[in-house]
């Protein structure tokens, strides 16, 4: 979808259809729907009055304008109430116009800003939630079905119009914003959705490789024989019980001192996503209930990549790194076994007592990899445990990490972007759970606090550096629509590391 930004008067823009909201409960139409409601003669003021449109959140009415105005139609969004309102808010009902729009056949949409009521809310954050909002609900992932011809047309045009001209620079600035993190997020939904017999270590490589045509990107591929010299033991402990050749991927966005500047050799940010194409559990077999749902266990790397992608079109002043350790989890004839033991690329032994656990065990290579970069901060992303999704359904993002500070702008970059974090306790009592009898450690915690366990275990490969975890086990996979999240793989991550990059991007500016 395009976006564009135009100066002009709402009411005088031609497009298929208009997008105005209202709040649940407020007798009186906003700015923008008044000067809409004036030349439709009262059609919006009457709707109101009928009651049969409440402005309760997502809810819509679509209005023909009978040539009134340019627009042939009129769109009216709920936003709830108006003392509940949020950022999410707007993002949410830019989404519903989208999804509203699509179905009545249009091609294209048009919005003044909407939220400018809200407190705090600055005119780039408005645009730049609405784009995420309007991208993300017009989603759909349709490479696979034939008949797509047939089917409902996808939005091509975004229009955000707006009168006062010094606004314009601001809402450009948010709608580039916007803009690229929804695609970040877009494109982890379709690489997630693109089944395992695509979506291989070998093609997500290829997907770095296209990456580092961007500005300022390059990528490193490591085969099997790489990481056997190097000692990755976890994982490949992990590929070895399938037949499709692992990659270990690294790529490096330089974008600090474009200007000759001083500061090129910055302690890079280390993003670190467990990328197992499918997880089958390998010998310790997972039920065969929704293991479809495993050929998006790749979800973590796959946000690395739209992370890494997002800073190098955003031309971000900031050096960066991201690591993903790619394989499947198979239980082919060379698999590994309960019992068996690996040793990490860090020098410690794990005990490999369930073969479903395989997350934590390429990340421990992935992790010490990460260290080799003396990062200021390595934050690692996965669908590790069931435990997280037990714990916090969906609709947060499980966080465990050693350093509070990063903590903190994780969370207001969480809260931000509407992809939440909900901290757990990262305790050394936790580690007697992974005590083993013949290994430095064993590869899971037996019951309770699973997801506390896999993170405590990820803790040691980190040495001393800062580092948070995000498991995304919860958010991943939804099994509704919702307005701008798809059902099935949701890209829930993406947005918060590219806002967390912004942030610091722009922290630094400052
Ligand atoms: N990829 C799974 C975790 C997962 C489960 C993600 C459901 C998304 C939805 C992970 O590799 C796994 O199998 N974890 C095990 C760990 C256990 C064996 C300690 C789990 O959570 O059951
Ligand atoms: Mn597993
Ligand atoms: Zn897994």
């Amino acid at each position: 979808m395009d976006v564009k930004v135009k100066q002009g008067r709402i009411e005088r823009e031609p497009a298929e259809v208009l997008v105005l909201t209202h709040h649940e409960g407020e007798a009186a139409l906003n700015e923008d729907a008044i000067a809409v409601d004036r030349a439709l003669h009262g059609a919006l003021r009457d709707l109101l009055k009928s009651e049969e449109f409440q402005g309760k959140s997502n809810q819509t009415v679509l209005l023909h304008t009978h040539r009134r105005i340019q627009a042939k139609r009129v769109l009216l969004v709920g936003l709830g109430k108006k003392k509940d309102a949020r950022l999410d808010t707007i993002r949410q009902a830019m989404a519903t116009a989208a999804k509203r729009a699509r179905q009545a056949g249009a091609r294209s949409f048009v919005t003044p800003i909407h939220g400018r009521t809200l407190p705090r809310a600055s005119t780039i954050e408005l645009a730049q939630v609405m784009t995420e909002g309007a991208i993300l609900g017009n989603y759909e992932f349709t490479v696979y079905r034939s008949n797509h011809a047939d089917e409902m047309k996808a939005l091509q045009h975004f229009t955000v119009v707006e009168p006062h001209a010094e606004s314009v620079p601001d809402i450009t600035q948010g709608v580039r914003q916007g803009r690229v993190s929804a695609e970040a997020t877009a494109y982890v939904r379709d690489l997630c959705n693109h089944p395992s017999n695509v979506m291989t270590p070998a093609r997500i490589a290829a997907e770095a490789k296209k990456i580092g045509k961007e500005r300022g990107v390059r990528v490193k591929i490591l085969e099997q024989r790489d990481a056997e010299q190097l000692g990755m033991g976890a994982f490949l402990g992990v590929a070895r019980g399938s037949h499709e050749p692992p990659k270990f991927i690294i790529l490096e966005y330089q974008g600090n001192g474009r200007k000759g500047g001083s500061d090129r050799n910055a302690k890079p940010i280390v993003l670190v996503g467990k990328t197992i194409t499918f997880d089958t559990g390998g010998i310790s077999l997972k039920p065969a209930e929704n293991m479809e749902q495993m050929k998006a266990d790749m979800t973590g790397g796959a946000e690395v990549l739209a992370t890494v992608r997002a800073a190098a079109r955003l031309r971000l002043p900031l050096h960066l790194i991201g690591i993903l350790p790619a394989t499947e989890n198979m239980p082919g004839g060379r698999a590994i076994k309960p019992g068996d033991i690996v040793k990490t690329l860090s020098g410690k032994t794990v005990e490999v007592q369930n073969t479903d656990a395989e997350g934590r065990l390429i990340l421990a290579d992935g992790l010490a990899y990460a260290t080799r970069y003396k990062p200021s901060v390595i934050i690692d992303v996965a669908t590790l445990t069931g435990a997280c999704a037990v714990a916090l359904g969906q609709f947060a993002i499980g966080m465990l990490g050693n350093d509070d500070a990063v903590k903190s702008r994780i969370e207001k970059a969480g809260l931000k972007a509407g992809e939440r974090v909900w901290e757990m306790p990262l305790w050394d009592e936790y580690f007697e759970q992974l005590r083993s009898d013949v290994a430095d450690m064993r590869n899971i915690g037996g019951r309770g606090g699973g997801m506390i366990t896999a993170a405590l275990f990820l803790s040691k490969f980190v040495g001393d550096y800062p580092w948070v975890h995000l498991d995304i086990a919860s958010t991943d996979w939804s099994e509704r629509e919702r307005p701008y999240i798809a059902k099935g793989p949701t890209g829930t991550g993406t947005r918060l590391l590219v806002q967390y990059l912004l942030d610091q991007a722009h922290a630094q500016s400052h």
